[in-house]
């Protein structure tokens, strides 16, 4: 197992290099995540997260790789349909695909703004962006809204009288039952207009050992809250489903066979799409 855990490898020119804002003693999500993908821009101290996650609930990191499959799937759908621009709240390191890459993939001129609270996700994708017109990053938290909707960087790029391709993508199990996270993507949903989608992932209750993992994360990271089907459906509230509606994440527009039984990887995050009309 440990051979799939091989991060420490800060990406940056000089390798003794550390962002003054990136501190390697405390776990982080965005690396803790990263290391369940198999990347490589994590601590130790992230790693024996993934790790001891990974050893209640052995997907080997499957169930990010389908998150992350099923979030690409997502932004081509919407990009087909026409949305131009996106706003990705908690969206985590940039790794080997990301969404601007998929949405610019089809339309060159989308525009895509990446949102985290973590600010190694600004240091980390300031390089890579600084030839994206297109695409920009901010850190805010996802529970100040109004700051993420008049951010100097935000106001005027994103225009929210158009349609938009809203992104809450494995972030909204970050938030406790006592921070509202009904309310809260209400409050997204609310400022998207006609024509909008969003698309929300969530870590899932649907399998015993998931409760294990959760466990784990909640213990050793503080946040990652399994939810039902039915509270995870609740969030899209008001919105059309785009089907197959709220799935286990394979199953969401597969672009081949899905294997069944899906496996505990595959059981792990539902989520879906709906469509503001
Ligand atoms: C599991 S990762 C998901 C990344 C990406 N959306 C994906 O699905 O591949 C969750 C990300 O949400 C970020 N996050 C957690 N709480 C947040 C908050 N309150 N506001 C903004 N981002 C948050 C973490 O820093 C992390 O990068």
């Amino acid at each position: 197992m440990n051979e799939e855990l091989q991060g420490g490898n800060w990406t940056h020119q000089d390798p003794d290099y550390l962002p003054p804002e990136v501190d390697a003693s405390k776990p982080s999500i965005a690396r803790v995540y990263d290391a369940f993908l198999g990347g490589k821009d994590n601590f130790a101290v992230d790693r024996a997260i993934a790790l001891e996650g990974m050893k209640r609930f052995p997907d080997r990191g499957e169930g990010a790789r389908q998150n992350r499959a099923m979030l690409f799937r997502g932004v081509k759908y919407m990009t087909e349909q026409g949305i131009d621009q996106f706003l990705d709240v908690g969206s985590g390191l940039p790794t080997m695909d990301n969404t601007h890459s998929v949405a610019q993939r089809i339309n060159p001129d989308a525009r895509v703004v990446y949102v985290d609270i973590d600010p190694i996700v600004l240091s980390h994708a300031r390089a890579i962006l600084q030839t994206n017109e297109h695409t920009r990053v901010i850190t805010a938290d996802m529970r100040e809204p109004e700051a993420i909707f008049h951010h100097p960087k935000v106001e005027g790029f994103l225009d929210f009288s158009r349609p938009i391709g809203m992104l809450l993508v494995a972030v909204v199990h970050h938030l406790g039952d006592d921070e509202g996270p009904e309310e809260l993507v209400n409050v997204y949903k609310s400022r998207m207009a006609p024509g909008s989608y969003m698309q929300l992932t969530h870590f899932c209750s649907c399998a015993p050992e998931v409760r294990d993992l959760e466990g784990v994360l909640l213990a050793m990271l503080g946040t990652g809250r399994a939810r039902d089907m039915k509270e995870i459906v609740r969030f899209f509230d008001g919105l059309e489903l785009v089907e197959p509606g709220v799935v286990h994440l394979p199953e969401w527009r597969p672009e081949g066979p899905v294997k069944k039984p899906l496996s505990l990887g595959g059981l792990c995050i539902a989520g879906g799409m709906g469509h503001k009309r």
